[in-house]
Order: structure tokens, then C-alpha cells, then sequence
């Protein structure tokens, strides 16, 4: 029966990584696949995570199974991180957390869940967004339909047609919002942005969807939930994904996480019992071990403290990068701005070079990005800066 198959490309992403493994020029650069990567371009584990792995091996005394919504103690952690413990749709009892397989496990129970609810929903997802959106929103089922925000020109968010199509979305239909650090394009939304797009929520009806699989990367914990607090506190119904894979570099462990803020606790309840049944008819129950680690970082203070600790180390070196690599390529004579590279947030920026560009870099140089010109700026280092700028530089000149 597989023989009607046809064999597909690799992974517009994910295939980046084998291309540069295989590359043989000791000058190659991998600004592919969204991993922050230390200044010898390693993806350690955190310390924090060590030592919890260190006491959890210690003290686990099970492997019995943990049931479709994984551990309670740990779903009330993380609910407290995205929203503070004192948000008011919490002390409502609004709030519903689930441990989830990554931040993709989340974002496909939450369309399956939305899929139950309102068959007929459309999910409007940012032009552009994070390219596996589209597959794991899409192949639920749901009707997926984009809307402007990021300009090329201006590199900035184009948020005047952004709203404009806003403005037509209404009641049972979704925005898939990016918490922070855009993915891919850098550019997020500031605070009186995010003010508008919650009036407009409420204002029409429709409900956010808010992605947020970097806290911690952009400007810190507290301010880059700012979207999500604001939102849970106008809107009725909100969802949002969240993922331990970047902040708590658990990546292979599949640690993220569905909170769904309900209207009612009577809704929050029998919503919960719907993504249940969704959980248990897709993969029955989330891995245990990143979610054992985080709830045992989240647990207790000293590793809390050396976990932020190294949250704000990768954040602050990212910014660096960022700085760094705009300085060299004014340096180096860069034809056009650059600047933007140091204005924007979190792991990704676009280069902003075209499609051919792009191919040049990574066939003339070894220099692996994704096509539309996205780059992992953890990818960068002191030893491969220069290289990449004047790369870049040639390719522009070419
Ligand atoms: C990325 O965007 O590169 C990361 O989120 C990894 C992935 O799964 O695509």
C-alpha cells in the first residue's frame, strides 16, 4: 500500500541541521534550526536542569503512568510563571493547564480541542509565521487564513494592516498570536499594540491564540508574558502554548505545556474533560521526564534562582550577538541597514536578502539559513562573526 507514496523534502527547518552536519568546510555556520548554541556552538544542558535531574533520579520512585494531563504540581507552576500566581482569571478558577509534548503537543491539542468546539473555525495566523504552524493547526482539520504583520521594507510590524485585517475576524474564529520574540521574523509587538489587539478581541469576539515558546528570551520572564497577562485579563476566552524547550533547554525531553483560559470555571471544567479525551485519542499521556525537571526546578528557589541565572546569560548574549553582528557589518561595508538586527527580540531576525541570496550562502560559503532568509542568531560567535559578515557582504554584492 505504500507504494502511492510520494517521497517528500526534508523539512524546511529540521533539514538544515543533516545539510550542515554533512558539510566538510571547517568554516561552516549553522543558523538554522532555532537552538540557542553556547560560543563553541554546543546546546548545553543548563546546570539547573542537571541538578534537578541529579535530585529527580534520587527521589523518583515510579514509572507508573501519569494520566492525559501530566502532573498537577507542575501544571500549577507553569500556569503561575505565564500568568503570575496572582492573575485575576486564576483566582477566578478560569484556568486550566495541561503538560503537553512541547510546545507542539500544545499547539495540535489545542486545535483538536478547537476543532470539537467550532468545526468551522478559522485559525488567523501571522504573514509570516513559524512555518510548522501551519501543519500542526491545519492538519486538525481547521481553515487557516493569514493576516500582514511583518513589513520587509520598514523591518518592523506593518500593525496599521495588521488591524485593518483584524477588524473583519469575529466570534469562533482564532488569532494565532506570537507571545514574544516573533518567530521568525524578531519583530513583536509593544505594549500598546497588544492593548489594541485585545480591545479589538474583545470588541469582535474572536479568540486569541497565543504562541509563546521563548519566555525568557526576549526582555525577561515578567515582560515577555506581558501579552498573555493583558490578554487573560480583557478578553472572556483565551489559549495559550507554551513550550520549556528553549528556556529550559529541554528541547529532546518534549516539556510544554495548553493552558485555555474558559469564561467560566463550569466551561474550564468541561473543557478540560474534551482536551482529555483529545489527549488520550492522540497519544494518551504526555512524557514525564522534562516536565518532572522543570517542576523540580520550579519547585525550589535555589534552582529557580540558577535557572534564571542562565535564562538571563542566553538573553543577554543574544542581545549581544545581535549588536555584534550589525557593528561588523557596517564594518565590513554592508550595502543598506542593518540596525534593525539589533532592534529586534529573541533567537530570530530575516536577513532580508532574497531567495537566491540566500542559496549563495549556503552553497558558496557554508552558511546554513532558512530559505526565506530567517536566521538562528545563537548561531553566531566571536570566532564565526567575521566570516558571516563578510559573507553576507559578498552575497550582497554579488
Ligand atoms: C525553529 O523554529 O527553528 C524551532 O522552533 C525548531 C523547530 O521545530 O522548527
Amino acid at each position: 500500500m505504500f507504494e502511492g507514496l510520494t517521497a517528500l523534502p526534508a523539512d524546511p527547518i529540521l533539514g538544515l541541521s543533516a545539510a550542515y552536519k554533512a558539510d566538510t568546510n571547517p568554516n561552516k555556520v549553522d543558523l538554522g534550526v532555532g537552538v540557542y548554541k553556547d560560543e563553541q556552538g554546543n546546546t548545553p544542558v543548563l546546570r539547573a536542569v542537571k541538578q534537578a535531574e541529579q535530585a529527580y533520579f534520587n527521589t523518583e520512585n515510579t514509572k507508573v503512568y501519569i494520566g492525559p494531563p501530566g502532573s498537577a504540581a507542575a501544571n500549577t507552576l507553569l500556569q503561575n510563571l505565564i500568568f503570575g500566581a496572582d492573575h485575576a482569571a486564576i483566582k477566578a478558577n478560569r484556568v486550566r493547564t495541561i503538560q503537553t509534548p512541547g510546545g507542539c503537543g500544545s499547539l495540535r491539542d489545542a486545535a483538536e480541542l478547537i476543532k470539537k468546539a467550532n468545526p468551522s473555525a478559522t485559525v488567523w495566523v501571522s504573514d509570516p509565521t513559524w512555518a510548522n504552524h501551519i501543519p500542526l493547526l491545519g492538519n486538525a482539520g481547521l481553515a487557516i487564513k493569514t493576516y500582514p504583520y511583518y513589513d520587509h521594507a520598514s523591518k518592523s510590524v506593518n500593525f496599521d494592516a495588521m488591524m485593518e485585517t483584524l477588524s473583519k475576524v469575529g466570534k469562533g474564529d482564532l488569532v494565532l498570536l506570537h507571545g514574544c520574540c516573533h518567530n521568525p521574523c524578531g519583530a513583536d509587538l509593544n505594549q500598546t499594540q497588544w492593548q489594541a489587539v485585545a480591545q479589538l478581541a474583545l470588541k469582535n469576539g474572536f479568540t486569541p491564540f497565543i504562541d509563546m515558546a521563548y519566555q525568557g528570551f526576549g526582555e525577561g520572564l515578567e515582560q515577555d508574558a506581558y501579552g498573555v497577562r493583558l490578554m487573560a485579563n480583557t478578553v472572556p476566552e483565551l489559549i495559550v502554548s507554551s513550550s520549556c524547550s528553549k528556556n529550559f533547554g529541554l528541547y529532546r525531553e518534549r516539556a510544554g505545556a495548553l493552558s485555555i483560559v474558559y469564561a467560566s470555571a463550569a466551561d474550564a471544567d468541561k473543557g478540560q474533560s474534551n482536551l482529555f479525551s483529545v489527549v488520550r485519542g492522540m497519544y494518551s499521556m504526555p512524557p514525564n521526564h522534562g516536565s518532572a525537571i522543570v517542576e523540580t526546578i520550579l519547585g525550589s528557589a535555589t534552582l529557580t534562582a540558577e535557572w534564571h541565572q542562565e535564562l538571563a546569560e542566553m538573553r543577554d548574549r543574544i542581545k549581544a550577538l545581535r549588536a555584534l553582528l550589525n557593528k561588523k557589518l557596517i564594518e565590513k561595508g554592508a550595502p543598506g541597514d542593518f540596525n534593525f538586527i539589533e532592534q529586534q527580540s529573541g533567537m530570530f531576525s530575516f536577513l532580508g536578502i532574497n531567495k537566491a541570496q540566500v542559496q549563495s550562502l549556503v552553497q558558496d560559503y557554508s552558511i546554513y539559513l532558512v530559505d526565506s532568509s530567517r536566521i538562528n542568531i545563537a548561531g553566531i560567535s566571536l570566532t564565526n562573526v567575521d566570516y558571516l559578515a563578510e559573507s553576507i557582504v559578498a552575497v550582497l554584492k554579488q
